[in-house]
């Protein structure tokens, strides 16, 4: 993989779109248990629900920065060498989780797999806990360590 010196404008555009997909996705869980069961009761064909096309997007524009992370190179983390380890691997688990959980609602959604929704939520708080530790690691690196990590993911190089 090329290490470049920042993020294009298309690989920040869908960091901040998946960003706010996982968001509508972990927000729109409710309710999701009542149609799935209603649909397998009714043995309907599963409709979307916001729920699941904001997973479904997130997954796919993971995927496609995962493509131009290896086509067109991506910066190399700041800070030390433990650090820089943290985030290479902090951020093979986001985008592990972020194929993962929808792939575990899909096989629950579409293939009726009720035994998988537990890992399907247990996945998406994995999810949900490590993005929250990634914010707060951007937001100290901007303000506390003043390395300008944050902006790195708003100004396109
Ligand atoms: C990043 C994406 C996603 C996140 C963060 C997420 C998160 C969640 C959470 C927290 C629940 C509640 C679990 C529970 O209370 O049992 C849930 C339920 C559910 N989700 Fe997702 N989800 C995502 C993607 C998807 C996708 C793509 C699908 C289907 C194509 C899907 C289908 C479902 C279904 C069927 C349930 C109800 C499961 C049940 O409890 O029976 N999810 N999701
Ligand atoms: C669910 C939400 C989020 C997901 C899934 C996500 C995912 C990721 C991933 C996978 C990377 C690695 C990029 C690469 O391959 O080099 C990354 C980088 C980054 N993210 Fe996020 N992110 C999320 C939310 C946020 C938020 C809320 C912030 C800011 C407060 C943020 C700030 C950053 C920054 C600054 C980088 C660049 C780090 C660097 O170059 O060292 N992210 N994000």
């Amino acid at each position: 993989m090329t290490t470049r010196t920042g993020y294009s404008r298309t690989q920040i555009v869908l960091h901040w779109l998946t960003a706010i997909a996982v968001l509508v996705a972990w927000f729109t869980h409710e309710g999701m248990e009542e149609v799935a069961k209603a649909a397998w009761r009714a043995n309907e064909g599963p409709f979307p629900t916001i729920h699941t096309i904001a997973g479904a997007l997130a997954m796919i524009m993971i995927i496609v920065r995962i493509v131009l992370r290896h086509r067109r190179g991506a910066p190399e983390p700041e800070g030390t060498e433990m650090g820089k380890l943290a985030a290479t691997w902090g951020h093979r688990l986001i985008y592990a989780l972020v194929i993962i959980v929808p792939l575990l609602g899909a096989a629950t959604w579409f293939g009726g797999f009720r035994n998988l929704s537990g890992f399907h939520e247990f996945t998406a708080k994995a999810l949900m806990l490590a993005a929250l530790g990634h914010a707060a690691m951007a937001i100290w690196h901007q303000f506390g360590k003043k390395d300008g990590t944050l902006m790195r993911m708003l100004r396109p190089e």
